[in-house]
Formats: C-alpha cells, structure tokens, sequence
C-alpha cells in the first residue's frame, strides 16, 4: 500500500504542477495537497506511530483510512475542477475528516496501550491530526455561516499547510535525517519536546491572525520559525559533509526543509502586498524535496519490511543517485514559484518527472535482481 500512495503523490504532484498554468489554483492545489498528499501521510503515520509507541505493527485494517482519505481529496478536487459539484466540497471534508479522526483515535489507543512515555514525534502527529481535523471543520462550518467563508477558508488553508502538513514534516524529518545519515541527533527528542509548543502557537496564531487579525500572523510566523531554524543550525553542526554531497536524501531533506522556511517567510512577507505567492514555493520547494526524500529512504523498507540487507541499500543508493541536484533545483524552482512565475513550477514538475523515470528504474532493476538471486 504504501509504495502505491508514494507513487499517487508523485504523479498528483508532477500533473497538477504541469497543468497549473491551465487548471484553477484551488484544484491544482487540492490536487497535490488532498489527493497527493493527504493519503501518502496518512499511510506513513500508520507506519511510523508503532515506532514512536514501541508497539507492534498497524493492523491491515488501518489500511482502509489512506483510502477514504483519498476517496475524500478526489471529491474536493473534481468539485473544485467541475461545474454542478458544490456538494462534493463538504462531501469531501466530511469524508477526509472521518478518517483523519479514525486515525487520530487509533493513535490515542496505541499511546494508551503502550508502556513507559511515547517518542516525543508522536505529539507531533497528534497535533498535526487535530489541525486536519480543525481545516476540515471549518470548510463544513462554512454551510452554517457562508458570512464567514473568506476567513474560514484562510483557517483552513493555514491549519492544513502549517499545522497538518508542517507538523507531520517537521516531526519526521527530525527523525529522518539520523537514519539517513547513520549519524544519530542525541537531542533530537529533546529538541522536538521543546519546540512542540512553540509550532502548535504559531499554527494557531497564523491560522486565526491570518482569518481574522493580520498583526497575530505575523507574530505565529515568527514563532513557528524557531523549531526549523535550529533544526538547520544543528543539522550543519551534525551532517554537513551529507546535506552537501551530489548523491542521497540529506540533499533533499535539507532542501524540504529550507523550503518550509522560505514558505514562511514569504508568507509573512505577503502580508504586505509584494506580490509573493507563499503556496507555490510550499507546493514546489518544500513538499517535493520532502517527498522524494523520504521515499528514497524509506521506499525500500516499506517495499521489503524485515532485516535489511544489501538489495534494500543497492536501492537505495539508486533511488538518492543526484539527490543533491534535485535538491538544488527544487529550491530554485520553488524560490521562483513563490515569486509568482510558472517556470518555477515547470521546473519542479520536471525535476520530479525526473525522479520518477529514475525510481521505475530502479524498482525494475531490483525486481530483476531479486527474481535472479531467488532460488
Ligand atoms: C478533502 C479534504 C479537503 C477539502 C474538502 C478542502 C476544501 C477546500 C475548499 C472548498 C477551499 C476553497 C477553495 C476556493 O477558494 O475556491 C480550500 C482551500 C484551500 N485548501 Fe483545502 N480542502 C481539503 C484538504 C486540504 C488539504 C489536505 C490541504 C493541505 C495543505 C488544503 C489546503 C488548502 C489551501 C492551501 C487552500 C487555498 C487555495 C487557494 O489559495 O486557492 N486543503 N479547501
């Protein structure tokens, strides 16, 4: 399931950035974010909360959540894309909200269940559930208060970028990076018990500042920049030599990263009118990196569960093989999107075309390789 949602996002990405000089903004947005993304978080948070509540593995129902959620972003998107569909809006957000809240409820069980305290990345997950939960609310609050649509719709919009999405990826890249790298972050959990508050004020207060008192917004931008900003210093202490190379994920996950940032920045710069479009460099500097990242890493693990041996590292170094140029191009292509110019956003849908044609690859020659050394 889960090597199917990284290929589902990936192709959401590449065809929505693609097709966004044509398509509506809020489509193609809804098409990276709900039917892309949404899913593809889903399945990994069902892969990485037993490891944060040290219990066993999710259960094959779980399963099914990534699908309604799914289910739910292909509603938003063909009612936002399609004439006759307003429906299809509250629809979807009443479907994706049933599931993050199954989700949410299951991780409550496990954290209940377990022995001892969780991971601190599990409050990350939480939280960032719960903000899902909370966007999603306010898009079927709005049938009850259409007199409120232009603020419900920015909480939305920033509960699911920067709490739901930001939240989700900060936690996982914290703990990402040191499997990565092999090199371990000792105050990693620290870090993230420290900076949890600080990301869960600064969602609240852009969320509510941006929907109903600009000057809060800025003050949340500026605290939700905290926990990224040290991260990156002590990921330059840690992992220089592996965030600078021309091979592997750290290229990336360091580029997702930088791009989380300057998605802040340029939306606090927004706030004065500059002409900057914070959700272009957030859709393609920050999320592609991310993604194409972490499924470097993670793509062979969730291909083949159990020990690791030298067909998952073989894959692996094909999978990050130029790592570092992508790195470097989603950040250009993202920068320039933010700025309002489409070939920021061609060069990122092309950067992840890349990608793509470089996994298949590599997924064939692995398959090849198994089949061969199977007796
Ligand atoms: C199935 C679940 C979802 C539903 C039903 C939904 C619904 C909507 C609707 C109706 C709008 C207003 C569109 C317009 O202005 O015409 C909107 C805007 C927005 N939503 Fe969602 N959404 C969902 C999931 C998400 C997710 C997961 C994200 C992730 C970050 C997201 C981010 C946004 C953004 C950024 C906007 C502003 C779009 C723009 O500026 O044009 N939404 N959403």
């Amino acid at each position: 399931m889960l090597p199917a949602l990284v290929f589902i996002a990936l192709a959401a990405f590449t065809a929505a950035l693609l097709g966004s000089p044509a398509a509506g903004r809020a489509s193609v947005l809804h098409l990276i974010l709900a039917v892309g993304a949404m899913p593809l978080i889903f399945g990994a948070m069902g892969h990485f909360i037993p490891v944060l509540t040290r219990t066993r593995g999710a259960p094959a129902r779980l399963g099914a959540v990534p699908v309604l959620a799914l289910a739910g972003g292909v509603l938003v998107v063909a009612a936002l894309s399609l004439p006759g569909m307003p429906w299809g809006r509250h629809a979807g957000a009443f479907v994706a909200a049933t599931a993050a809240a199954a989700l949410l409820a299951w991780s409550w069980r496990r954290r209940i269940g377990m022995l001892g305290r969780p991971h601190p990345g599990l409050a990350w997950y939480q939280a960032a559930l719960a903000c899902l939960v909370f966007a999603l609310l306010a898009i079927l609050a709005s049938a009850v208060w259409p007199e409120q649509w232009p603020a419900l719709r920015r909480l939305h919009l920033h509960l699911n970028t920067l709490g739901f999405i930001g939240m989700t990826a900060f936690g996982t890249l914290t703990v990402l990076m040191p499997t990565v790298t092999g090199k371990p972050d000792p105050g990693a959990a620290l870090r993230l018990r420290r900076d949890f508050p600080l990301a869960v004020a600064g969602t609240l207060l852009v969320a509510a500042g941006a929907a109903w008192f600009a000057p809060l917004a800025a003050v949340g931008a500026v605290l939700w920049a905290i926990p990224p900003v040290r991260l990156a210093a002590n990921w330059l202490r840690l992992y220089r030599t592996e965030v600078f190379r021309l091979h592997g994920a750290a290229p990336l996950l360091a580029a997702a990263l930088a791009g989380f940032v300057l998605s802040l920045l340029y939306g606090a710069a927004a706030l004065s009118p500059v002409g900057l479009v914070p959700v272009w460099i957030y859709v393609a500097g920050f999320l592609p990196p991310l993604v194409t990242g972490a499924a470097s890493q993670l793509l062979p693990v969730w291909l083949r569960p159990g020990v690791q041996n030298a067909w998952h590292a073989r894959l692996r170094g094909a999978l990050g093989r130029y790592g570092g140029v992508r790195a470097v191009l989603f950040c250009i292509g993202g920068a320039v999107a933010g700025t309002g110019r489409e070939w920021g956003l061609l060069l990122g849908a092309a950067t992840l075309l890349w990608f793509i044609v470089q996994a298949v690859a590599a997924l064939v020659h692995a398959t090849i390789l198994q089949k061969e050394h199977t007796p």
